[in-house]
């Protein structure tokens, strides 16, 4: 449903602002800019007001607004979540069975699990179908309260499949409400045709940065290029070569590092000013130094940690408090993270890392925005900014994480259209 072109937003008992400028480190991570029986004025999609209810009420558009109450509910900027794998052709429930038995993450990879898996599965669907299960995916996102994702291909890892992915994600975020950024993920691992070659890796690395990357560049598919740098997927040296070609076609940096082992990732990342590195369970005193001293945002993700049954959770606090940009993000994907919840991921921070609730919503708004260089646009909820809200059914925004594995989210507006509601409000 749109709103009226002009529209007051009232009733917010609770009106999480997140003002201020730039990414928050430190201290500043738990500053919100909480206003309570706060307001917005959205024109056009957009933020014209935004502040104590009587405040907002005097600016002159207020008078030709349709008003909209909220009915006493929290409201936050829609989460952004900078980390998923959005387009997969299914789901790995049996990976999940063999890991509850016994067996690890690697193993069930060597034996015909693992993302090899998901390639196959995707190579085999038809665009068609990955654009259904992403629709029903994207819709899930909104129902908790998301309005923005990092999409990654790397399910793919040949050239007609990656541009499968990252055409489909192109034409989603053309078609669909939420905002989609893309991110070239063919260093996912090797794919299977090529390992069985002695110098296979070799190949397929020369394959990405001297073809795929150009094409992907010239039809302006990605944003970013990642990289696993892992035990099995790509090692540092490996990782290095990815990410300078993609550097050289104007793809910034992400990475996955330091997840089920330390391979120095992490400061690779830092020293190729990487927007974000992301996982850092296994990260170190030096990394946390180099990654507190950039402009790298730490993105943890728990819910792989979870879905793992593993016990070490990235080393949250250490990270906020030595002043590094921490951000938080779902990992959706089929082997190690199957949610599209935020408020779950919040609970995680909160609960196994010490997190405080109000550090958990500044990485998942503002932070996570910052790393996608979106935090211009939204992230946080300031004039000239989209009208990007989540809108939730609790007292009191400590309680979205508090209630876990259940979704408070009641309403998710994204540039002032209401994408997902539980039920109607009163509209005067
Ligand atoms: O972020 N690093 C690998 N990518 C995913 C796992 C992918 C999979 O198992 O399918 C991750 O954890
Ligand atoms: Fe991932």
């Amino acid at each position: 449903m749109v709103l009226h072109t002009t529209t007051l937003i009232t009733g917010i008992s609770q009106l999480l602002t997140l003002r201020g400028r730039g990414p928050r480190r430190g201290k500043a991570l738990a500053n919100i800019g909480l206003v309570k029986n706060g307001a917005l004025l959205v024109r056009d999609g957009f933020i014209v007001a935004v502040g104590p209810r009587r405040q907002v009420e005097t600016h002159p558009f207020s008078r030709v607004a349709q008003q909209l109450d909220v009915g006493g509910r929290v409201v936050l900027p829609g989460f952004v979540d900078s980390h998923t794998h959005l387009i997969h052709a299914a789901g790995r429930a049996e990976d999940y069975e063999l890991r509850i038995q016994g067996a690890s993450y690697e193993e069930i990879a060597k034996s015909g699990g693992g993302i090899l898996n998901s390639v196959a599965k995707l190579r085999a669907a038809t665009s068609d179908a990955l654009k259904l299960r992403a629709i029903s995916a994207l819709e899930q996102f909104a129902a908790y309260g998301t309005t923005t994702i990092e999409a990654k291909s790397g399910y793919g890892l040949d050239l007609a499949s990656e541009l499968k992915i990252l055409r489909l994600q192109k034409e989603l975020a053309a078609k669909q409400p939420l905002s989609i950024v893309s991110t070239f993920l063919g260093g996912h691992v090797v794919p299977a045709e090529l390992r069985r070659r002695s110098n296979g890796t070799k190949q397929y690395i020369a394959f990405l940065v001297d073809k795929l990357i150009p094409e992907i560049a010239a039809q302006k598919l990605a944003d970013f290029c990642d990289v696993f740098c892992e035990r099995g997927a790509f090692n540092l040296e490996q990782s290095r070569q990815i990410l300078d070609g993609g550097k050289r076609h104007g793809m910034q940096p992400r990475m996955h590092a330091e997840q089920l082992s330390h391979t120095g990732g992490t400061q690779l990342g830092v020293s190729l000013g990487a927007a974000s590195c992301d996982h850092l369970e296994k990260v170190n005193g030096a990394d946390v130094r180099a990654l507190a001293k950039s402009s790298t945002t730490a993105t943890l993700l728990p819910g792989c940690d979870f879905h793992l049954g593993l016990k070490q959770y990235a080393p949250a606090r250490k990270l906020i408090d030595a002043g590094a940009i921490v951000a938080l993000a779902t990992d959706f994907n089929p082997g190690t993270s199957p949610t599209m919840s935020m408020p779950m991921i919040l609970s995680l921070a909160c609960t196994q890392s010490r997190m405080t609730p109000a550090e958990a919503i500044s990485a998942a708004t503002i932070n996570a925005a910052y790393s996608l260089r979106r935090d211009k646009q939204v992230g946080s909820l300031e004039v000239g900014k989209c009208a990007d809200l989540g809108i939730f059914d609790v007292d009191d925004y400590r309680e979205i994480p508090y209630y876990f594995g259940m979704n408070t989210c009641h309403t998710t507006i994204k540039s002032g259209r209401i994408i997902y509601s539980k039920s109607a409000f009163g509209t005067t």
